[in-house]
Formats: C-alpha cells, structure tokens, sequence
C-alpha cells in the first residue's frame, strides 16, 4: 500500500473527465487499497482517483471518520434524483483546502457501481434519514463531480472562486 499524492486547485489535472473502468483486476483493487490508505492519511472522508492523478472512474468513501465503514464504487452512475437540499455542514475537499462552503446537493439519488468484485450493486441514499445519510448523499455527488473534472467551488460565483484561487496560489507560493 501506498500513500498517494493529492493534487491542488488550480492543478489542471483536476478538470479531466475520468474514463470507465474496463476490467476489475489486481491494479484496480491496488488502486482502491491505496485510496484509503491516502484518504485517512489525510483525514478525509472520501477520494477519487482524480485526485491522485488516475483518470479512471473510481471513488472511494468513508463517513464514519473511525475508519471503520469504508465504500468503494467503481463506474457509479446516478440513476435517479429527487429534490435539492443544502447541508448543514458546510462541504470541503481534501483538493481544496481550507475552503468550505455550502453548495446544493439532490436529497435523494439512487446510484448503480461496480465493487472490487466486478459485481454491479445499487444503493439508495434519502440525505432526509438521518445526519449520517446527509453527509453520504453529499459525499458521493462531490466525488462524482471529480470523476467530470468538477470542484464544489464551481458552484461559488467567479468572484468567490477567483479570491480562493488567489489565496491557494499565494499559500502554495509560499510553501515552495
Ligand atoms: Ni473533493
């Protein structure tokens, strides 16, 4: 296993559009083992490969910060949504940092995957059952942006973005 490196906005890496996963094999499964290993490094609650530099459509997810519920999602597709609602909790992104705002996210989605075992699975998320379901249902439509080149801060208006762009270049400036 391995610690990954994450990339930074404005990284243009981050706006490529991940590809289908074809085949389910050893590297996939490596793939995925060493997500984990670099999202609870790094605290966070979920990961795509985007962030780690793999254009390929997985996501990697755990919500239960004890490291203890991890979900892993190959080629996931929503399938259906209904209605839109803002979390409480504001959302952040380990490609992001220290940048949090709320965006809005469909309430209910219903999403289809591929696990590590090649198996298709579907899951149902209500973000209305409860905080721990919110916080899932935010997760996987933040990590699915990724997969399309997306940042939550694309929901902020220009301005916003601009002054976090700003701020993370000058941050990165002064850490080199
Ligand atoms: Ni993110």
């Amino acid at each position: 296993m391995a610690i990954l490196d994450i990339l930074h906005f404005p990284d243009p890496r981050l706006r490529t559009k991940a590809k289908p996963v074809k085949e389910v094999d050893d590297k996939i499964r490596n793939l995925i083992k060493d997500m984990f290993e670099t999202m609870y490094h790094e605290e966070g609650v979920g990961l795509a490969a985007t962030q780690v530099d793999v254009h390929q459509r997985v996501i990697v997810i755990d919500i239960s910060k004890g490291g203890n519920k991890p979900q892993h999602f190959i080629n996931p597709e929503i399938i259906s949504t209904e209605g839109i609602f803002v979390r409480e909790e504001k959302e952040g992104c380990l490609s992001v940092p220290e940048t949090n705002a709320e965006i809005p996210r469909f309430q209910k989605i219903k999403i289809r995957a591929l696990n590590n075992k090649n198996e298709t699975f579907e899951l149902e998320v209500d973000a209305t059952s409860g905080k721990e379901q919110a916080l899932l249902a935010v997760c996987i439509q933040h990590e699915m942006d990724h997969l399309e080149g997306k940042l939550f801060i694309d929901y902020l208006s220009p301005l916003k973005r601009q002054r976090i762009k700003d701020k993370l270049k000058k941050q990165q400036r002064e850490k080199a």
